[in-house]
C-alpha cells in the first residue's frame, strides 16, 4: 500500500486553512462539505472485503477502473491503486468512511462528480457496506483476486467466485418468509403469475421427508406433526430429518455417483469388489456434517496425513474407485495408466467442476488448460511410492504402508456392527415399503428370473480380499 506522503498532506492542509476553500478530503477540516448525515448509515455487521465489497466494485467499478480501463488513473481491483491519494485527497481514509473520497463520490455528495458517473448508482445498502468496511479498518487481504483483461481465458464464468446477489424487491411484501422466497416471487411477479396456494401439512411433511431422507414419513410421524401446533413445529421436523442416518444415505448417493462408486471391478470379468467401507465413509461424513475442506483432503490424500486413521485411509477410496482389468493376458502397465487417466478425470469433474480429461490428447482453442497442464496434474497421481498393494484399486485401506492385521480386524468388526445396525434399519425400511407397495419385494427378488438385492459381504469375505491385496 502506498503511504500517504505527509509533507503533501500538510501542504494541502495549510492550503485549506489559508485559502479557506472547502476541501472534501478531511471531515474534521471541512465538516460542512461532508454532511455524513446525508450518507446512508454504515452497515452494523462485520464486513469482509472479498465477500461483501469486491463484488460491488467488480460489478459497478471495474469496467472503468479495472484491468482494461483505468479512468482517473485508478484501479479498483488493485490494492495499491485504491489506497493512493488522488487529486482531491486520499480515496480511502481507514476508519473514517465519511471523510473518504470514494464514499463522498458514491454517496453523491460532490455536486461536480458522482461515481459511477452514469448507469445505476450504488444502493444505500451497498454504500452502507462500503462505509462499514472503511470504518472497520479497510482491510484488503492479500488473497483478494486482481481482475483479468477481458480476453483472458481465465475470465470464464466457471472460474469466478460466486457472488451473493442482493435480495430483489417484491410487490407482495407479506408473502416471502425468507430471502429465497423473494427470488421466487420476484420472478413470478415478472411473469405476472401468482404463487400457488399453500399446501396442507400432510403434503408438507411428505415432501420434506422425501427430500431429506428419500423415504416417506411414517403414519406416526405424520400424526405427530399434525398434532403439533406450537411455533417451530416444522423446523423441529427438519432438525429430526437432518439428524436421521438416512439423510447421509440419500445425499451420499449423489457424491457416490460423482465418485464413480461401484461394487464391481468393471471390464470383462467385472468381479465384485469390497469397497463399501468407502461408501460408508461418505455416508458417515455427510451425517456428521464434515466440512468440505476436510472431506476433500481426506479423499485425495487421507493416507498422507500425519498418523492417518484407518477412516482417513478408507476415504482415499475416492481415487481407488477406478476400474480394474482382471482379464488374462493384459498389459498391467496399460491399465495402471488407464486408472490414472480415470482418476484425473474424476478429480477434475468432482472437485474442480472441469472436464480436465479433454486435454489429455490435444489442446483446445478456448480451454484455459493445455495438454502440458494435464500431464503436470497427472504427475501428482502418478507419484505412488510403491510397496505391496500400493495403488491397488481393490485395497480398501489406502495405498502406501501395510497395516497391522489386528488393527484391520478391529476396524472391520466396528464396521460390521455398524452394518448390522444398517441391516436392521434396512429391514425396517423394507417392511415399510411392503406396506406401501405390496408385491414389490417379490418383484425385486425375481427380476428377470435372477435374484437381485444388496450384497452384504461377510467378515470372511472381507479378510480374504484384504489378504490377497497385501494389506496385512
Ligand atoms: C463509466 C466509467 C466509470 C465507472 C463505472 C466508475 N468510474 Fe470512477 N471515475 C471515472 C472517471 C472518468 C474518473 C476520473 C475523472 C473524474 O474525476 O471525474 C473517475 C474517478 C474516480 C475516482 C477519483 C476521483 C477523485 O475525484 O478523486 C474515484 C474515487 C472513483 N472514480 C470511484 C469509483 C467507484 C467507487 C466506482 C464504482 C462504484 C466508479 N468510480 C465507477 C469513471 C468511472
Ligand atoms: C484419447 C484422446 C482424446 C481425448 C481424451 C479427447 N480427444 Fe478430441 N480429438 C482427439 C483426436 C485424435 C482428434 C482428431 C480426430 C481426427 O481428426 O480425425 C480429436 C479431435 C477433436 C476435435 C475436432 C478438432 C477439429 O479441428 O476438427 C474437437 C473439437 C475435440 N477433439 C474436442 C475434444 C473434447 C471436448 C474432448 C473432451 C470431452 C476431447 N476432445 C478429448 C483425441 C482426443
Amino acid at each position: 500500500m502506498t503511504e500517504r506522503p505527509w509533507s503533501r498532506v500538510l501542504i494541502r492542509f495549510s492550503e485549506v486553512l489559508l485559502l479557506g476553500t472547502i476541501s472534501c478530503y478531511d471531515a474534521d477540516a471541512a465538516p460542512a462539505a461532508t454532511p455524513s448525515a446525508a450518507l446512508p448509515a454504515p452497515a452494523a455487521r462485520p464486513v469482509e472485503f472479498i465477500k461483501d465489497i469486491q463484488p460491488i466494485l467488480s460489478e459497478h467499478c471495474y469496467s472503468c477502473h479495472g484491468p482494461d480501463k483505468q479512468k482517473g488513473d485508478l484501479r479498483w481491483d488493485v490494492k495499491e491503486s485504491a489506497f493512493k491519494t488522488g487529486d482531491h485527497g486520499p480515496i480511502i481514509v481507514s476508519g473514517k468512511s465519511a471523510s473518504s473520497r470514494v464514499i463522498i463520490l458514491v454517496g453523491g455528495l460532490d455536486p461536480e462528480t458522482v461515481m459511477p458517473p452514469r448507469g445505476e448508482r450504488l444502493t444505500a445498502d451497498q454504500i452502507g457496506l462500503m462505509r462499514a468496511w472503511i470504518d472497520q479498518g479497510a482491510v484488503w487481504p492479500a488473497t483478494a483476486m486482481v481482475a483479468r483483461k477481458a480476453g483472458d481465458k481465465r475470465n470464464h464464468w466457471a472460474f469466478k467466485a460466486p457472488v451473493r446477489p442482493s435480495v430483489p424487491e417484491v410487490e407482495r411484501k407479506k408473502w416471502p418468509r425468507n430471502p429465497i422466497d423473494h427470488f421466487i416471487l420476484a420472478r413470478l411477479e415478472k411473469e405476472k403469475l401468482r404463487p400457488a396456494p399453500e399446501t396442507d401439512r400432510i403434503t408438507l411433511i411428505r415432501r420434506v421427508t422425501l427430500d431429506l431422507t428419500g423415504l416417506p414419513p411414517t403414519p406416526k410421524e405424520v400424526d405427530a406433526f399434525l398434532a403439533d401446533h406450537s411455533p417451530g413445529a416444522y423446523e423441529r421436523v427438519v432438525d429430526r430429518l437432518l439428524a436421521s442416518p438416512h439423510y447421509g444415505e440419500l445425499w451420499g448417493r449423489h457424491w457416490l455417483d460423482v465418485a464413480r462408486y461401484a461394487d464391481s471391478n468393471g471390464y470383462e470379468k467385472d468381479r465384485p469388489r469390497s469397497i463399501w467401507p468407502y461408501r460408508d465413509w461418505v455416508i458417515h461424513a455427510i451425517n456428521r456434517d464434515m466440512p468440505f475442506d476436510q472431506f476433500t483432503i481426506e479423499q485425495l490424500a487421507g493416507d498422507l496425513l500425519p498418523k492417518p486413521t484407518l477412516d482417513q485411509r478408507v476415504a482415499t477410496g475416492f481415487l481407488r474407485n477406478s476400474m480394474l482389468n482382471q482379464e488374462g493376458g493384459i498389459e498391467p502397465e496399460e491399465f495402471r495408466v488407464e486408472a490414472l487417466i480415470d482418476r484425473v478425470d474424476a478429480l477434475g469433474k468432482a472437485f474442480l467442476g472441469l472436464t480436465l480429461n479433454c486435454c489429455q490428447c490435444h489442446d483446445h482453442k478456448f480451454d484455459p488448460f493445455a495438454q502440458k497442464d494435464y500431464y503436470r496434474f497427472y504427475a501428482f497421481l502418478n507419484n505412488n511410492s510403491g510397496g505391496r498393494g500400493a495403488g491397488r484399486i481393490d485395497n480398501p485401506f489406502g495405498q502406501t504402508e501395510p497395516i497391522g492385521r489386528s488393527a484391520c480386524r478391529q476396524w472391520i468388526q466396528e464396521r460390521r456392527h455398524a452394518r448390522l445396525n444398517d441391516l436392521g434399519r434396512a429391514r425396517a425400511i423394507a417392511a415399510r415399503k411392503q406396506v406401501s407397495y405390496p408385491g414389490m419385494g417379490s418383484l425385486l427378488q425375481h427380476h428377470g428370473g435372477r435374484r437381485i438385492g444388496p450384497r452384504f459381504p461377510s467378515l470372511g469375505d472381507f479378510l480374504v480380499e484384504f489378504g490377497t491385496t497385501g494389506v496385512g
